[in-house]
């Protein structure tokens, strides 16, 4: 391959080469609604002067296009398709968030390959996912597509998603290139508003944002997207610092790295660039590759390589690492090969509804449950709420899915005839449920990119119908959709039963019924912790001890750290969630309490299911250092277990643990343990753990 790609960069003239730095866009673009002169692209297609093309989804334009390129092109180099399937492409399954909240690793490998075997088969070769942008803060809107606020189980959520988008093979006609995104510290957009300032410590870019990005470059992603935001007050997409020797160099990252949407010109309103000719020069000495829409690199790489302030070589690298990528995906050998007769056969497939349906009942969390639920099917129920027929529950980055296609929890619930269901509305019909459901949430749209908030409550509206069905009735399990953690603490104290069902796509409506009616089990955790109150935010679990803890012993101390009108503890810890089962955690053990650079901790918990019912736990695994020589963080997930359990069963549970595990960037950066004492702790969230100590020297 490398000899192919060589010969052809031999052929090409710097114009070309340059051009295949150049993603395009099209027509309209679907996500800003901005119109593009569609002829001046296909004229510099002809001109061999575009690499790849943005956000085209229908399958006769890319054939077109690609038409274009092979046939009226000098040298004839295919097109790259890139497009935002994030998650789901025809058939949607719920939003990223929730997804994680499964901890099923198997689970979303499956997923992503199903969302890369419909994409591929509509002509794309590129998804620009996974987002794994470590996110605090349930104002920015960008939470709803992210892996949640802990960096191992992002980690583990990136590797899986490349590796289903991906394959073993990336010439096989089913797998699809993955970008990760958005490298780096995006979502530290400061009081979780867009596109907003960020200001993190290196020690925490390495703790913390770093490692879901390793894991995607370890998982062999294809490309990386810098980011909108500055770190150490560069803009990333012109930050040699965070490009070449962090992602180049430390990471050892040989693939392809992409600017986000105009984030190159974007750093002159940053205030770093002059114009777009100083764009051009600094985002590409900085190791900016592949520019998506601005038009610095196309306008004056050349002249800046004929002044001597752009090398030609640094650009042969680049461009060679782009037709790399298009020759793995098998596009010189056949540049049509992801084009197909009847394409639409292969979407919405049964087993890919099935599978948006088994994700969204791993996805969705019960957050409290009075003894309300499962339901019985003679039990009267009554459906309400403004959300109760809705189909708006795929939430945004939607691909081309679509509205229509969702099953609501009044389409699920009325088709079954064995439902006890009151037709009739009204005060009296209210007053004679035994059981109100009711579906409340924030519509799809605002959440997303673009789309933060400082109110994070349900609409008033909405808090005016429950107040009004409450006086009534007060036996309500309320049924949350959002793309965020959203404020429920009132609602909480309320209901009976609370569920937090995100934006499940799909298969919303058969999915809640089936875990209501329990022919299967709550089992989500959740990976973002839900403020007790607003003005808690950020609020997260891995935060740092303080110097002034507070004590329940003396609650109202003026002097330790506390709000004079709130509680400190989130209304959910991240890891929480309900199920039918049981479960109880006991005879917690490790091998030694000593560890050293060669050995490993062995853990032990013995968990029982307590319950009638058959239910998956998620077990996890934190360790806290005692002492260090820079603080850390209180827990720290270092593992975790998803295990199906049966009515009444007692398992053992085991757990590895090995230096890396207590490692961390120390005050000389240095990643080590160190010789200090920790704690290791299992337990079903991050707030109710079992605890043993352990002496650690590396
Ligand atoms: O992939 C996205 C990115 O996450 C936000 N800006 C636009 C890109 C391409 O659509």
């Amino acid at each position: 391959m490398d000899n192919k790609i060589n010969d052809l960069l031999k052929t090409m003239t710097l114009k070309e080469k340059i051009g295949q730095l150049y993603q395009a866009p099209y027509f309209s673009d679907v996500i800003t609604g901005h119109a593009f002169d569609s002829s001046a692209t296909i004229q510099r297609i002809k001109d061999g002067r575009v690499g790849s093309i943005l956000s085209v989804h229908d399958e006769k334009v890319l054939y077109q296009l690609q038409k274009t390129a092979v046939e009226e092109s000098r040298l004839g180099i295919p097109l790259l398709f890139a497009f935002d399937v994030i998650h789901g492409y025809k058939t949607s399954f719920p939003i990223n968030l929730a997804l994680s909240n499964t901890w099923d690793m198997d689970l979303i490998e499956r997923i992503s390959k199903a969302v890369a075997f419909e994409s591929t088969k509509k002509g794309l070769h590129l998804t620009f996912s996974p987002m794994v942008d470590l996110v605090r803060d349930p104002r920015w809107g960008r939470v709803m597509e992210s892996n949640g606020e802990d960096p191992y189980l992002s980690s583990c959520l990136a590797k899986a998603y490349i590796k289903g988008y991906q394959g073993n093979d990336l010439s096989h006609p089913d797998t699809i290139a993955a970008c990760a995104k958005h490298f780096i510290g995006y979502g530290l957009s400061e009081a979780g508003r867009e596109y907003n300032t960020v200001d993190l410590s290196k020690r925490v870019l390495y703790n913390m944002y770093l490692p879901a990005f390793k894991a995607a470059v370890e998982a062999n992603v294809q490309m990386v997207m810098t980011s909108f935001n500055t770190v150490f007050d560069v803009p990333s997409t012109a930050n040699k610092a965070l490009l070449k020797d962090i992602l180049r160099e430390e990471l050892d990252f040989k693939n392809v790295i992409i600017s986000d949407y105009t984030s190159t010109e974007e750093i002159i309103n940053h205030g770093i660039a002059r114009d777009l000719k100083d764009v051009a020069e600094q985002c590409f000495n900085a190791g900016l590759e592949m520019e998506m829409v601005s038009e610095s690199y196309i306008s004056h790489l050349e002249e800046l390589v004929h002044e001597g302030k752009v090398k030609e070589s640094d650009i042969d690298d680049s461009v060679s690492r782009i037709l790399t990528l298009k020759y793995k995906l098998g596009l010189f050998d056949n540049p049509f090969k992801y084009f197909y007769e009847n394409s639409d056969q292969y979407m919405l497939l049964e087993k890919t509804r099935e599978l948006s349906r088994e994700a969204a009942e791993k996805s969705m969390v019960l957050l409290k449950n009075n003894q309300v639920l499962p339901l019985k099917k003679e039990t009267k129920i009554m459906l309400c709420g403004p959300m109760i027929k809705s189909q708006d529950l795929i939430g945004e980055w939607a691909a081309l899915t679509s509205k229509d296609d969702v099953v609501s929890i009044f389409d699920a619930f009325s088709k079954d005839k064995t439902l006890s269901i009151i037709e009739e509305s009204g005060d009296e019909a209210i007053k004679n449920a035994e059981v109100i459901i009711m579906a409340l949430g924030e519509p799809g749209n605002q959440a997303g990119e673009g789309n933060s908030k400082t109110h994070l409550h349900l609409a008033d509206e909405q808090k005016a119908y429950f107040d009004k069905v409450y006086q009534l009735n007060q036996n309500i399990v309320l049924i949350v959709f959002a793309g965020r953690p959203l404020i429920m603490t009132d609602f909480a104290n309320k209901v009976k039963a609370l569920i937090y069902a995100y934006q499940p796509g799909l298969e919303a409506g058969n999915a809640l019924k089936r875990l209501m009616y329990g022919d299967c089990s709550f089992s989500g955790k959740i990976t973002m912790t839900f403020p007790y109150h607003q003005g808690q935010i950020p609020i997260y679990y891995n935060h740092y001890a303080t110097g002034r803890p507070f004590d329940p012993q003396r609650p109202n101390y003026r002097y330790n750290t506390r709000y004079i009108d709130c509680p400190n503890e989130p209304l959910y810890p991240f890891g929480y969630g309900l199920s039918y089962g049981k479960f109880v955690y006991k005879n917690f053990i490790i091998n030694q309490h000593k560890l050293n650079k060669h050995d490993k901790l062995f853990l032990q918990v013995e968990i029982e299911n307590q319950s009638q019912y058959p239910a998956d736990e998620i077990i996890q695994c934190y360790i806290q250092a005692k002492n260090f020589s820079v603080s850390r963080p209180v827990n720290e997930l270092k593992s975790f277990k998803r295990v199906s359990f049966k009515a009444y069963e007692t398992k053992t549970i085991d757990f590895t643990l090995d230096i890396n595990d207590f490692r961390s960037y120390n005050i000389n950066m240095e990643w080590t343990a160190e010789y200090r004492d920790y704690f290791v702790k299992v337990g079903p969230n991050s707030q109710d753990l079992l605890s043993i100590s352990v002496n650690v020297v590396d």
